[in-house]
């Protein structure tokens, strides 16, 4: 277990809080805030605690120098409406301006930090420049799960030179994720779609060797379905993983459940001439969208008799309206079970927002190639530097 902002004395510290603000904007405005609005916890316990709150985040991939279209402005004016407080944002990430700035806010006030990602150093983990970032605060909070599998200076090396906890976000997800990885109460489902195979084989793997039930959806089905020797028409595969994916087939087949039926399309477009067929059936020229009824009943009836249900990828082309359903359905199932349920990995999050079920299941992480990487059970370096709940 790690430490939290609830286990050291936060009062009148002056806190670096490194969020992950990497959110979708249009228009110079937040598109989709609910990764500020999951760090908010954290930020209004430090305001309480009355601690200078300086945040810091990456947005997008800048390579390590200014790019005007992914400064944080429009993150902090969010996190301002928000808070309902005035959170002013610094055009750098470390330096005079930025202490000058740390040393003008009041205690219980936030700043902003410019995008770590301009410096550099961040991508390096450089020391020099997480020095610099240790020298605007007294403790270092660390709420940025979903970029806790970069070894970068903001997440990892700063940690070095402060006393480091988890924020709430942080200890949520990492508690939750690793209790149900560790002890989960079986039978253990885990749910797998996406696009591609070749991305989550160690997934595949370890949680195999975890989970009762494989239930596999999305595009990653069509290469599994391929290696069985079904005739796909023209939906895409991943020729490089065949051979793989029938290795994975031969060795746990019995725990392996592929769709029996799907949703196919003429073309590959919202509004093309669409069936529902076996997939033993599937039309020449035609592609996969969706997992079809019968498939998805199945998979709902697994997921009813399972104590704890892990899903990690959409189910069908969820961008599209028609080849949404599969998802919505498994989404609602998920809803409905008693039993613990935890979803997450890049676009999933998204597409459960969609539905409006989000609250009624137990997890949904923040993390995209984070929640990943706990899944295959890498270590997530931004969560090893910081302190056990051990530790003095
Ligand atoms: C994410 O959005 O998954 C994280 O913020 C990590 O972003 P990155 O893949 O650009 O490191």
């Amino acid at each position: 277990m790690k430490k939290t902002i609830n286990d050291i004395d936060l009062y009148h510290k002056r806190v670096l809080l490194r969020a992950d603000f990497n959110v979708p904007l249009t228009k110079e405005r937040v598109a989709d805030d609910s990764r500020i609005r999951k760090t908010l916890p954290t930020i209004r316990k430090l305001i309480e605690q009355r601690s200078k709150v300086i945040v810091c985040s990456h947005l997008g991939r800048p390579k390590g120098k200014p790019v005007d279209a992914l400064r944080l402005d429009p993150v902090a004016e969010r996190l301002s409406e928000l808070l309902n407080m005035p959170v002013p944002k610094i055009d750098e990430t470390v330096g005079t301006r930025v202490s000058e700035a740390v040393e003008k806010i009041g205690w219980g006030e936030v700043v902003m930090v410019e995008n770590t990602r301009f410096d550099p150093g961040e991508k390096k983990n450089d020391e020099k420049f997480a020095r610099k970032l240790a020298d605007l605060a007294d403790v270092y909070v660390d709420d940025a799960f979903a970029a806790s599998h970069r070894a970068h200076a903001s997440i990892e090396k700063v940690a070095h030179y402060l006393p480091a906890v988890a924020g709430l976000l942080m200890a949520e997800e990492i508690n939750t994720l690793g209790k149900v990885l560790e002890h989960p109460e079986k039978p253990l489902v885990f749910i797998l779609g996406g696009a591609k195979v070749s991305d989550k084989i160690q997934v595949i793997e370890r949680m195999l060797s975890k989970a009762d039930s494989l239930l596999i959806g999305g595009g990653m089905a069509n290469t599994f379905l391929k290696a069985r020797g079904n005739r796909i028409g023209n939906s895409k595969v991943e020729a490089e993983q065949l051979e793989t994916a029938g290795s994975i087939l031969k060795k746990y087949w019995k725990q392996i459940f592929l769709p029996q039926d799907v949703v196919v399309a003429e073309k590959f477009e919202a509004d093309a001439s669409i069936q529902t067929v076996e997939v033993e059936h599937i039309p020449d020229g035609w592609q996969i969208m969706d997992i079809g009824p019968d498939t998805t009943s199945l998979y709902k009836d697994k997921i009813y008799d399972a104590q704890t249900v892990v899903w990690n990828g959409p189910l069908g082309v969820y961008e599209m309206a028609p080849f949404a359903k599969a998802t919505d359905r498994i989404a609602e199932a998920l809803s409905e079970t008693d039993a613990v349920t935890v979803a997450g990995g890049g676009d999933l999050g998204a597409a459960i927002a969609k539905t409006g079920l989000e609250n009624k299941l137990t997890h949904v992480s923040t993390g995209g190639g984070a929640f990943l990487d706990f899944l295959a059970g890498k270590a997530l370096p931004g969560v090893s530097v910081l302190m056990d709940k051990s530790m003095p």
